[in-house]
């Protein structure tokens, strides 16, 4: 098996419906066949703190986006230290762990409708990803993928709404900025292109060369 000499952290970044999970796995699965140690997580997580930010974020709209704040860094930080497999051993070990999202998603979506530098610091407990695969999708397009997933029975969660999603994405040029200030490389991959939505074949290409390319240097 192949070994980094000292972990990577990759976090998948972007609107709702823009891929995320899509091409965060696939590239976990491309990675584990080119030899390397790669592990998938997900927020929110599946811990006891992930299952109450699915609740409110199921419930009706009066949703509190500071209080939602506070439970996204909680599940993060348990997620980072606390959890059975916790993501700094992993990468004390050498894994390349993928996040499909990480704090970038707080400091965008809550940080779009409270304070984003309060934001920023309830995360500051966490370290930093080495590199942000930032996915950038028009909202419409993110729309329509979620409509159909919805038609599929899986139900519509809070933030995805044109208008709130519209911000968000806004809000991502800010975050991004400010974490290629504090030294994490930030990579945008479009969904898009003169001729509409690009294959998912052909963005996870994109996706994995870069990626390796990152790997390497780093080496
Ligand atoms: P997210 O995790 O960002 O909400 P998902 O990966 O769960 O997004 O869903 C994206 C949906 O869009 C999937 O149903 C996928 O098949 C579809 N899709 C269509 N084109 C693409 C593309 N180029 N990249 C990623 N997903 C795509
Ligand atoms: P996710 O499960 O990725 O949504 P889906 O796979 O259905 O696209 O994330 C759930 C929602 O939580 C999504 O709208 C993004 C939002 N979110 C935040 O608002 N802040 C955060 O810190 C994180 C990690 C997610």
């Amino acid at each position: 098996m192949e070994n980094t000499r000292r972990g990577v952290h990759i976090a998948f970044e972007g609107i709702d419906g823009s891929g995320l999970t899509t091409h965060s796995r696939r590239l976990v699965d491309e990675l584990s066949n080119m030899g390397y140690k790669s592990e998938y997580f997900k927020e929110p997580t599946k811990g006891p703190i992930g299952d109450l930010i699915r609740s409110f974020l199921r419930g009706d709209d009066r949703v509190r986006h500071d209080l939602l704040a506070l439970l996204f860094a909680a599940d993060r930080l348990w997620n980072y230290h606390a959890s059975t497999k916790p993501i700094a051993l992993l990468k004390e070990q050498g894994y390349i762990v993928v996040s499909d999202r990480y704090k970038y998603s707080s400091a965008a979506y809550q940080g779009a409708f409270t304070d984003l530098e309060w934001v920023w610091i309830i995360n500051s407990r966490v370290p930093h990803a080495d590199i942000i695969v930032y996915l950038d999708v028009p909202v419409d397009v993110a729309l329509r993928r979620i409509e159909l997933r919805s038609k599929n029975g899986v139900a519509r969660e809070h933030y995805e709404k044109a208008e709130l999603l519209e911000k968000i994405r806004r809000n991502y040029e800010v975050v991004l900025r400010k974490a290629e200030e504090e030294g994490v490389v930030v990579i945008k991959i479009s969904g898009v292109d003169s001729g509409g939505e690009r294959s998912i074949d052909e963005v996870a290409r994109e996706i994995k060369e870069k990626i390796v390319d990152f790997i390497t240097s780093r080496r």
